[in-house]
Formats: structure tokens, sequence, C-alpha cells
């Protein structure tokens, strides 16, 4: 080794010993006599001093460092006077005194500073990840992101779970979002596709008898990203065989709580057991199958209240088979007409016409202004607060549109309300299950129902009449684990039994050729005796997020996308060359060709 300790790790007790350490030059002050310079690695910063009065050759070395020099230093450990020590740091007690000196390697200066959290442009973070990764930010990150995984695999280890690698060079299988394709040079013409996850080959895995598997996963989907989505990510995938939904809520619920204690003790959990709620609650309530559930701030539905209104946004969303809901702003009645706009704003982005808004200005006898409080009857709005419990000094926000859009705005708006009155605590979980999921949803463009979750979630037993009479109604036996308004994960109960899934198949209307070039793999696997079995996936990545604090996933992948896709570091997606075409038999169309 080319130090005998790292430069985290020596204290007062240590005082005396000869050391070598080794590092990159995280900061270098010169006070002409003495030079002081902090030498860091992954477990932290220790000071070293060179004195030329101590050594000359020495000091000459510390006089060439600069920024992100990797240097290995020989010293003696010793404690710095009292009114010099750092408590803000592990090894803020002692100093080196340092022997001998050498560079290991010179840097360039960095395009930007790695020793503080200095705001930096992301692009410019993305392009050099390699100096990104250096800073303390991301290097805490990473290393959580570790205990997680090494934490879940101990823990499923014990729990009898057999981690099994399944291959990423699949057959394209739709589960909802677009399919990465490789072509393939020995096949010209055909294709394989990266898994959007290894839902199939986990089902196939219990027909093997494999019982209880997981694997630390990687998923591919071509889809629009956010925040929370990238292209490649990272899924703790697992499936059990002779399970049923309670089986599978427990285990995951207690995974979490063991893992949260062990990684995260300092945060706390809003409620355990974790709340279970519907689907269709969390949408009435919250506007979302997400919630945020560190505050209630709930929507009310005023589809009834206003049944009869003169307000030709409420009569016409009514009209047309829409709803009316109210979200309250608890003491936000002296917003200004600006703030108000800005909300406005939000909604308009989320696809509202606009935003009706009222103010309270006395509850207890109903007493409204402003906005589109003059359309409002005093029964009207006595019958908005006592149906909210809406108090003098609030603000009310309407919405009025089908039910999906006034979900989606109000739930957004709920979640800037509370973010703004400071009531989502990141030192609190939230977790909850979302249950009975639809089984299906109408895709009103291609006319016909897709599956909501995939074509293998099992309906609820006591639904399957339904799965001719009113699809629509038939509920899943699928589930999702959501904590602080983040999915973080989602699965179901299979199914296992032909004649059901013949039924979802002719419910989605994939014919019986399409059934066989699709599934024809998965159909006559489970002839051969497919146990009942069930699963579930786990964003990772989210999770990390969630319990890092950050507010994007890119802060918990060590080399992640852009927003649009792209590798900055590398470059990727690039060109290649034709020659490479040539051998997938591939030719570019059109403007693809242009470069
Ligand atoms: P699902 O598609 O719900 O289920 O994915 C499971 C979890 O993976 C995370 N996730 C993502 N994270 C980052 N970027 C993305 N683009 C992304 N997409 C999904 C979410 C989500 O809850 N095979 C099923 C699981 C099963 O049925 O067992 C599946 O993949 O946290
Ligand atoms: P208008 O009569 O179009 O000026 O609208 C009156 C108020 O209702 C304005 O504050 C609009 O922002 C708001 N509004 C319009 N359409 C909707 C809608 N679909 N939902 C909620 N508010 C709306």
């Amino acid at each position: 080794m080319l130090r005998t300790h790292t430069a985290g790790e020596l204290r007062a007790e240590n005082e005396g010993e000869s050391v070598v350490l080794a590092g990159w030059v995280n900061r270098r002050r010169d006070h002409g006599n003495l030079i002081f310079v902090d030498i860091r690695d992954r477990y932290g910063v220790t000071q070293a001093v060179f004195n030329p009065d101590h050594s000359a050759a020495a000091h000459a070395v510390g006089e060439s460092l600069r920024g992100e020099y990797v240097v290995q230093v020989k010293g003696t450990v010793r404690k710095r006077p009292d009114d010099m020590t750092n408590e803000t740091l592990d090894t803020g007690a002692i100093e080196l005194l340092v022997d001998e000196a050498k560079v290991l390697n010179p840097a360039r200066t960095p395009p930007f500073t790695l020793n503080d959290e200095a705001p930096v442009s992301e692009e410019l973070r993305l392009k050099y990840r390699y100096l990104d990764l250096r800073r303390a930010r991301l290097q805490q990150n990473m290393v959580l992101r570790h205990k997680v995984v090494a934490f879940i695999r101990r823990w499923l280890d014990e729990q009898n779970f057999v981690e099994i690698e399944t291959p990423i060079l699949i057959k394209s299988t739709p589960e909802g979002a677009r399919d990465f394709l490789v072509p393939s040079r020995l096949h010209p013409s055909r294709f394989y596709a990266l898994p959007q996850s290894p839902q199939q080959l986990k089902q196939l895995l219990m027909v093997s008898g494999m019982d209880r598997y997981f694997q630390i996963a990687r998923c591919f989907r071509d889809e629009d990203l956010r925040g929370d989505r990238q292209p490649e990510f990272t899924q703790l995938d697992l499936e059990m065989s002779f399970v049923d939904t309670e089986d599978i809520l427990a285990l995951n619920e207690q995974l979490t709580i063991d893992l949260v204690h062990e990684v995260m003790p300092e945060k706390r959990f809003l409620q355990t057991p974790f709340p279970r709620l519907s689907y269709d609650e969390a949408m009435a309530r919250y506007g979302s199958d997400k919630p945020d559930l560190r505050f209630e701030m709930a929507l009310v539905d005023l589809s009834e209240i206003v049944a009869h209104s003169t307000f030709r946004v409420f009569s016409g969303a009514l009209a047309e088979g829409g709803v009316v809901k109210l979200l309250v702003g608890p003491g936000l009645a002296d917003y200004s007409r600006k703030q108000i706009d800005e909300l406005e704003a939000i909604a308009k982005d989320l696809g509202a016409k606009g935003l009706a808004w009222a103010k309270v200005d006395d509850a207890t006898t109903a007493t409204l202004s402003g906005g589109i409080s003059k359309f409002l009857s005093d029964e009207e709005s006595r019958a908005i607060l006592d149906a909210s419990g809406a108090e003098g000094g609030d603000l009310l926000l309407f919405g009025a549109d089908r039910f999906e859009t006034v979900s989606a705005v109000l739930g957004r708006l709920r979640l800037e309300l509370g973010e703004r009155l400071g009531l989502r605590d990141p030192e609190v979980f939230a977790y909850a299950w979302i249950l009975n999921f639809p089984l299906v949803e109408w895709n009103e463009e291609q006319a016909r129902w897709d599956a909501m979750h995939h074509p293998f979630t099992s309906p609820q037993d006591e639904d399957l009449e339904k799965m001719t009479s009113d699809p629509g109604a038939v509920r899943a036996k699928a589930y999702d684990l959501v904590a602080n308004g983040w999915e973080l994960a989602g699965g179901s109960i299979r199914i296992h039994n032909r004649e059901v899934q013949r039924k979802m198949f002719d419910l989605l209307n994939i014919d019986d050729t399409h059934q066989q070039t699709q599934f024809g793999h998965m159909l006559e696997a489970f002839e051969y005796g497919a146990p009942p079995h069930g699963g579930i996936a786990w964003g990772i990545d989210r999770v990390v997020m969630l319990y890092a604090g950050e507010p994007n996933i890119r802060e918990v992948i060590a080399f992640p996308k852009t927003a649009a896709g792209t590798d900055l570091m590398t470059a990727a997606p690039s060109h290649v060359d034709e020659q490479q075409l040539a051998d997938l038999h591939i030719a570019l169309a059109g403007k693809a060709v242009k470069r």
C-alpha cells in the first residue's frame, strides 16, 4: 500500500505516530513560511503542514502542489493547538507534520471547484462526472447506494432468496414503454430488445421451481425522461411462489423497515404498519396514485354541491361528465393576484383551462370574496365550507374538468402548497401501500383496453365475472409501495390459470396469432405446471434518492444520462462507422443519414 492510513482516520490518540497518507490536494494555503495542505480521499480530509525548518525538501514539494494533485506524504501526527482544532472535520484535532512528500501525479486545474458544494451547471458536472464524483455529496450517495443494495442482498439471502441473473439481450416484449432494440449481426433484419424488466424471466423461474428469486436488475425503457426516470435504471426485482398479496406486502414492508433502521436510523416512519389506500381513494383524496401522505390537505368533490351552478365553468365541466373539486390552501387568503396567477400557470401547464379561486373571509357567515365568489349562491358557499372544513383566511382553489385533469392539476397544486407551507418534512418517511388498481384502463386514442400493469397481472377473484361484462370495474391483485410522493415499487400476483390468461388476452384484444408470437413461450411454459406466484420490483434509484434527500435520480447514479437521454461524458449515443452498420445489415433512412 502507498499509505498507512486513510485521510479520514487519524485522531488525537494517534499523536506521535509516523504515518503515510496518499490522496488529492483539496486545498493549499501558503503562509510563506508554513504551507497547509488539506489531503482528501474518500474517507475524509487531513491537514498536512509543510515547515521548511523541519524539512526543506518536503516544503519545496509543498510549494509545487496545486488543487487536485495526487500526493503522498509521510509525517508525524501531532495535536493541533487548542485554538486551532477544527470541529467540522473528523480529523480536526490533529495535523500531520510532513517529513517527506512526493507528487504521485500532477493535475490540470479542474473545470469546477471540487472542495465545496458551490453550484455548478449540471452539464459541466455530467461531462466531468469522474470529477463530480470526487465531491462529498456524490461520494456519500454512492456509499449509501452500496449500503442499501448490500443490506437488501444480506436480508433476502437470510430469507432463502436466490439471486439469479437473467439475460440483457431478450425478445422484444411489451411492458408499457418502448423497447431499446439491438440489431443482430448473425440474423439479418432481426432484433434483440433490452429488457424493460425481467418480468417474464422471473415468472419462468417460478415455473422452474426456484421458489424465491431476486435480482438487482438493470432495466431499459425508451421513454420520455423526468427527474425520477432514466432510460436505464436499477430494480430490486423479486418473485415468490405459493404466495398471495398479503405475503408479498408483509415481506416487503419488513424489508423496508429493517433497511431504513439500518441505513437511515435518524429517519422516522410516519406510520407503521404502513397504511393502505385503494387506488380510487388515493386518486379521489390526493389526485395521485402516489400521494405524499406527510400532510393531509385532501381534495373535496363539489360536483353535487355545484350541480346547479350558474357558473358556466362548473356547469360546463359537469355537463360533459367531468367533476368539480376543491383544494383548500390553509391560511393562504393573503395570496396576491400575482401569486394566484403563478398557481394558475402551473395548472395550465398540466392541461387545466384555468384555476378558479375564492377567499374565505368568514366561515361562520360563509362569506367568500374575490375570484369566482360572485358566482356562488349563499347555499353553495355554505355547503362548500361545510364539506371542506375551510376556515376564515383560507384560499379556495377549484378544478372543473375531466376527473383525470382535475386530479392531475389539484394533486400537483396540493404538493406545491404543501412544499410552500413546509409540510413536507424530509426527516419523515410516509410509506403507504396503494391497492386495488384497476386491471385495465381505456385507451381513448386506440379505442381499446390496455393492461394497467402488464397482461400477466391477476384480476381479483371476485371480479372475474366482470372481465367480460364491465372490464373497467375489474380490480387487479396489484400493489404499489409509495413514500413521500414517489412510487418506489410495484408488483402483482400473476395469472397462473390458462383460462384466466385467455380471458385477459381477449379483453386486451390480443388475438391468437399475436398471443403466440408475443407470449408463446410464456403460455407454453404455463402448461407445464406453473405454481401460483407473484412479485414486485423496487426502483432502487428512487429509494436511494428518497433516502439521500436528493431532488432527482441522477444524483444517486454514478454515470447518469441527461434529460435528453445523452451521456455527456462519453458522448453517447454517437454515430457509428459505415462498416459497423453494414455488418448489422442496417441502412440509414432519409434525414438520419446526414451527419
Ligand atoms: P414497474 O414498471 O412498476 O414494474 O417498475 C417498478 C419500479 O421501478 C421504478 N421505475 C423506474 N425508475 C427509474 N427510471 C424509470 N424509467 C423507471 N421506471 C420504473 C419505479 C417502479 O415502481 N416488472 C414489473 C414489476 C412486477 O410486476 O413485479 C415492473 O417493472 O420505482
Ligand atoms: P373565465 O370565465 O373563463 O374568465 O373563467 C373564470 C375563472 O374560472 C378564472 O379564474 C379561470 O381561471 C377559471 N377557470 C376557467 N376554466 C376553469 C376550469 N376548467 N377549472 C377551474 N377553473 C377554471
